[in-house]
């Protein structure tokens, strides 16, 4: 790798660490990352990535023996860290089923019941599983389990979308920060629930911020989906980027063809940033659910994951028909730079391009 601008040395000094041939991250994405996604961008020299929210123990497992059946390359598996558990208000909850109801099948009584999969035997799914890397998004590990990673030769990258939440991930023992701007696809990893609407921090102002705060590796997430993005980002200070949405019209993510059509179609203004599929704020595009969830006089969301159950019906059914209109339609700003092609193909773009813009 020749480099001629000290941030191309940067990348290469992060690509030596974490044994990668480019500094390009899959991001993690729940829901959206077979194995055949990490496996493609793994073998082009990037990192993979798993998201695990909504795995089970077993899953989780056996999405690591895949990559690993099929790849030599690293990849990172990542959850969220868990909020407490949310007060429940029943005639709100009410207001909601009965608006879900016009966009879905009658919601059932207990739907916001729905509980993810338990946490601290995720935890241990993973170190079993023993990645290269482990990611936390919505807070920091437990110290007990930061211990146990590192003990076990597991780096920590722990997302952080202000430059407080990276400071205090620093403190806590994370080996690298992900920067997450608000121009992110998927939900917005702020720590607090509360603040994830009010602390809405671009990228641009971010990343800088969060380099010059903290001392270990900063990996750029948000908006990045092509090579000037890339470019930038290492400029801006970053050591790496985290793509998710660029990988998203891949064949190997196997998406529903609407929502990779819509990826391609979404100007930055045509995404926004809402509660309305899962109760924690993300970014998704502007569907015709979003918009009317978030118009005034739609009931405000229940908190996560109530509200998560609470659309699941909603979700299925649209997937099921392919319709654009009331799925859960993740997508980051820069959606319309996102390729239709193979992973390896965007990975090279994103990596050769940006080489050539900083050489
Ligand atoms: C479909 C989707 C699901 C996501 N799920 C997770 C997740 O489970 N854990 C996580 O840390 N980040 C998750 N994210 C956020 C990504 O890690 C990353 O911050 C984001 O994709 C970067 O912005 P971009 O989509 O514009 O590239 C998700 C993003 C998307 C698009």
């Amino acid at each position: 790798m020749p480099h001629s601008h000290p941030a191309l040395a940067r990348a290469e000094t992060f690509c030596k660490t974490y044994d990668l041939r480019v500094p390009i991250l899959l991001a993690p994405m729940a829901g959206a990352c077979p194995a055949s996604l990490s496996i493609a961008v793994a073998d082009a020299g990037g990192l993979g990535a798993c998201g695990a929210l909504l795995m089970p123990p077993a899953a989780i497992k056996a999405w690591a023996s895949e990559v690993r059946a099929a790849s030599n390359g690293a990849f990172q598996l990542n959850l969220w860290i868990p909020d407490p558990a949310p007060p429940r208000d029943a005639s709100a909850e009410d207001a909601v089923r009965a608006f879900l109801g016009q966009w879905g099948p009658a919601v059932a009584h207990d739907a916001g019941d729905a509980a993810p999969p338990d946490f601290s035997a995720q935890c241990e799914a993973m170190l079993e599983a023993g990645p290269a890397i482990i990611s936390s998004i919505m807070g920091l590990y437990p110290s007990a389990f930061v211990e146990r990673m590192k003990a076990r030769g597991i780096k920590w990258l722990a997302a952080a979308t202000t430059v407080a939440e990276a400071k205090s991930a620093e403190s806590a023992g994370a080996d690298a920060i992900v920067a997450q701007g608000m121009e992110a696809g998927g939900h917005r990893g702020a720590f607090e629930a509360s603040k994830a609407e009010s602390a809405m921090v671009g990228l641009f102002s971010l990343l800088p911020a969060v380099v010059d705060a903290v001392k270990v590796p900063v990996i750029a997430a948000g908006g990045i989906a092509d090579a000037r993005g890339v470019a930038a980002a290492l400029i801006l200070g970053a050591s790496a980027v985290q793509v998710g949405t660029g990988f998203l019209r891949c064949p190997e993510a196997k998406l529903p063809s609407a929502w990779a059509d819509a990826i391609g179609a979404s100007a930055p203004e045509q995404t926004l940033v809402t509660r309305a599929f899962s109760g924690r704020a993300g970014r998704s595009v502007a569907t015709a659910y979003a918009r009317a969830a978030t118009a005034s006089g739609a009931p405000p969301p229940a908190p996560y994951p109530v509200q998560r159950g609470l659309t699941q019906a909603m979700r299925n059914a649209a997937v099921k028909d392919n319709d654009i209109d009331r799925m859960q339609a993740w997508a980051g700003q820069s959606a319309a730079l996102a390729l239709a092609k193979p992973a390896a193909e965007v990975a090279y773009a994103l990596w050769e391009g940006a080489r050539a813009i900083l050489l």
